[in-house]
């Protein structure tokens, strides 16, 4: 996936979850949760990939229909599960939400394929004065329970986030950000044997 932030500069990609659409999807998020269909994020992933789906029917009262439904299930998501995941963020695919609560996604973030994310993960904007100035962030980003990851910043490809981290500047490809502020550090290599 390709990102690009910075003020000014936010671009939404071509929404790659639609590419294999949303059946397709749905069987693949049942794989990818291991076929646990009493986990939460399989729901929250699930009524959020409705409300996708929702937004490209293109006979518009059966959409205005859709949406209120998909409005209905997120709201309950949210009270029952603790997850918010705004109805045009972009959620990859086999995106895994790792237990509940707490969790926010604002709308208008972007999330690649495979990645994973915890309880208390907030991604979202840094002040009200930039509400939509929210990250984008890479393919197989790990991120840690608690993290909250805002602004207008660029999360890379296989980032690992720590927990309870606070990340407020671009992170690169392949490194991982801990602390609070997040601090970037190199990903040390894995040990075999
Ligand atoms: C960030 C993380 C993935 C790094 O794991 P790792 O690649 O094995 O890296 P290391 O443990 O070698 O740590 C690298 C450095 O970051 C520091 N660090 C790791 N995690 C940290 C965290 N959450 N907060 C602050 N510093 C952290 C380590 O102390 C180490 O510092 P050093 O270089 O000064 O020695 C891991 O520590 C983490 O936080 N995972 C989240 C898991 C989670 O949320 N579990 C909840 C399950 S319910």
């Amino acid at each position: 996936m390709t990102v690009q932030t910075g003020p000014g500069a936010f671009r939404r990609q071509a929404e790659p979850a639609q590419s294999i659409g949303y059946f397709g999807l749905l069987a693949e998020d049942y794989r990818s949760y291991k076929e646990r269909l009493l986990a939460q994020g399989f729901w929250a992933i699930r009524i959020h990939r409705f409300g996708t789906m929702a937004r490209h029917v293109r006979f518009a009262p059966l959409r205005i229909v859709l949406k209120i439904i998909h409005r209905i299930f997120s709201k309950l998501s949210q009270i029952f599960f603790g997850i918010y995941i705004g109805a045009n963020a972009q959620v990859g695919r086999r995106c895994i939400i790792e237990h509940f609560g707490e969790i926010i996604v604002h709308s208008e973030a972007v999330i690649g394929d495979d990645v994973r994310l915890r309880q208390g993960v907030t991604i979202g904007n840094r002040s009200e004065e930039a509400p939509l100035d929210v990250p984008v962030i890479g393919n197989r980003v790990n991120i840690g329970a608690g993290a909250k990851i805002l602004g207008p910043i660029s999360i890379g490809d296989d980032v690992d986030i720590g927990a309870n981290a606070v990340v407020l500047t671009d992170v690169p490809s392949g490194s991982i950000a801990v602390g609070v502020p997040a601090r970037i550090k190199p990903k040390k290599p894995k040990q075999t044997g």
